[in-house]
């Protein structure tokens, strides 16, 4: 019996030996004495040809076999005459697992736009594209833990379902098993949530970096790699409902220690990718975006430019001044958009940027106050064609300011002694930051939409599949 073998293994094994491949069709070509058939099973970008004779005994199989059918295929690996392939299957002997209605199936040469793509996401990961991308967004999953786990920081899991908003935005999906047409209420009028089945109010987790403050200030370095959601209503080419997030969480790393992680932990992501994924990227770079290898490159080889936001912001006022126009406007304060981030990234530095000292009002509680009262300690990285693709910051350790700051902001201290606790029982300094996973794809890949970098996105009404 021959044990099948992946369509990548195939092309790289020496012609002159019986072989069984199986897969997807992907396209069919009739010539005058045999059939060409291209087969791909994920493996890799490429296919393998597949070459029958056009014989009687043969005919009805192969009009049975059209693009999408899945077939096993037995027969001799052989020297490819024709250009583009090294070796290709000599087919004795193929078996149709499942036929592929020609008609009714989704994927046709006339609509293969993204948005059209984007509406049968069960089917789009058999395109080059997607298995590209798909193939890409494993391997960096992959590579993400490795890179940690070489370095010895902990996968710490945190919980999804959590009672505390740890952004403070107030963006969360309730999570309740309530009879939501009969809602049982208090003496108030309002939900009764001790009825409900955590006996409180519970929502799905916009991070995992409080619970990952508490693993640092135990195991040191910590990590967390999960979903996260945000019921923000941002229908935009960068934001998701459900998306997955990167959390270190280092005890005794200041703000440029933690600048310093990011930067490298970045730049090693994409080097990986460069090293380990040419052939997808280059896929993807000569099909729709040919200085993708360049901007990856460029991303590894330079210096981040770091700079204060009150710098960056004398910068995009001295750019309105000379008549460029934005939407949104600058001004000390005034939390920065996406196209202010692209342009000093893109126009202004032409490299990646780290913001740092961000005015407190416009971040979260937890991060560590400046001397001067009115900024905190906090990083964004913001990238090119992307914006923001890291938030972080040194962690407020001092318990009175903490306490203070949740004061301020009107939060409720008591859903966050657990967390206060840290600073109570041996606080030390910390940090750590949050790197979107999707924004992370969304550079490596090059794709301009967040949607077509997770398999089956979830977005403002949108939860299909
Ligand atoms: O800047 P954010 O909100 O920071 C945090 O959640 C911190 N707790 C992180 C930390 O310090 N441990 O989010 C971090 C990153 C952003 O820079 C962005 O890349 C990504 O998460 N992100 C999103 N990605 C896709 N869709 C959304 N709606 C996102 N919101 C944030
Ligand atoms: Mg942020």
């Amino acid at each position: 019996m021959i044990l099948r073998s992946k369509v990548k293994d195939l092309l790289e094994m020496e012609a002159g030996r019986e072989v069984l491949a199986k897969g997807w069709v992907r396209t069919k070509r009739p010539s005058k004495e045999v059939a060409f058939i291209a087969l791909n099973d994920g493996s890799t970008i490429k296919n393998i040809q597949i070459v029958l004779d056009r014989n009687e005994e043969n005919a009805p199989l192969l009009a049975a076999i059209s693009t999408g059918a899945c077939i096993a295929v037995r027969g001799q690996l052989v020297e490819s005459v024709g250009s583009g392939q090294k070796v290709e299957i000599k087919a004795s002997e193929i078996e149709l697992y499942g036929a592929c209605d020609p008609v009714r199936y989704p994927l046709q040469k006339k609509d293969t736009s993204f948005e059209y793509l984007r509406t049968v996401a069960h089917i789009r990961p058999r395109t080059n594209t997607f298995g590209a991308v798909l193939r890409l967004r494993s391997q960096m999953a992959f590579a993400i833990h490795e890179y940690f786990h070489s370095r010895g920081f902990v996968y710490l899991n945190t919980p999804l379902i959590t009672a505390s908003d740890a952004e403070g935005a107030g963006q969360m999906f309730q999570v309740t098993t309530l009879d939501l047409a009969n809602v049982p209420r208090n003496k108030k009028g309002q939900p009764d949530y001790s009825k409900d089945f955590f006996g409180r109010q519970t929502s799905l987790t916009v991070s995992g970096q409080l619970e990952g403050e508490l693993g640092a200030t135990a195991l040191g370095e910590i990590y967390t790699f999960g979903p996260t959601f945000r019921a923000e209503n941002s229908n935009t080419p960068r934001h998701l409902a459900e998306f997955w997030m990167i959390e270190p969480e280092m005890a005794f790393y200041d703000i440029k220690d933690n600048m310093d992680l990011a930067e490298d932990f970045i730049k090693s992501l994409v080097r990986y990718a460069l090293d380990n994924c040419r052939e997808d990227i280059t896929f993807l770079n000569d099909r729709y975006d040919n200085t993708l290898i360049e901007r990856l490159e460029g991303v590894v080889n330079t210096e981040f430019v770091r700079l204060a936001y009150g710098e960056g912001i004398k910068i995009l006022k001295a750019a309105v001044e000379a008549g460029h126009k934005f939407e949104y406007p600058v001004d000390w304060g005034t939390d920065l958009q996406s196209e202010h981030e692209r342009y000093l990234v893109e126009e202004h530095f032409g490299k990646p940027v780290i913001l740092t000292d961000y005015p407190k009002d416009i971040k979260a509680f937890y991060m560590k106050q400046n001397e001067d009262g009115k900024t905190v300690r906090a990083m964004d990285i913001l990238f090119p064609k992307i914006g923001e693709i890291i938030g972080g910051s040194e962690r407020e350790a001092d318990l009175a300011k903490l306490e203070g700051r949740i004061d301020e902001l009107g939060m409720s201290r008591r859903n966050l002694e657990w967390y206060i606790d840290t600073r109570r029982f041996g606080s030390c300094p910390h940090s750590g930051f949050g790197l979107g996973f999707e924004r992370l794809l969304l550079f490596i890949t090059g794709m301009q939409n967040i949607r077509d970098v997770i398999p089956f996105p979830r977005t403002p009404k949108n939860a299909e599949f």
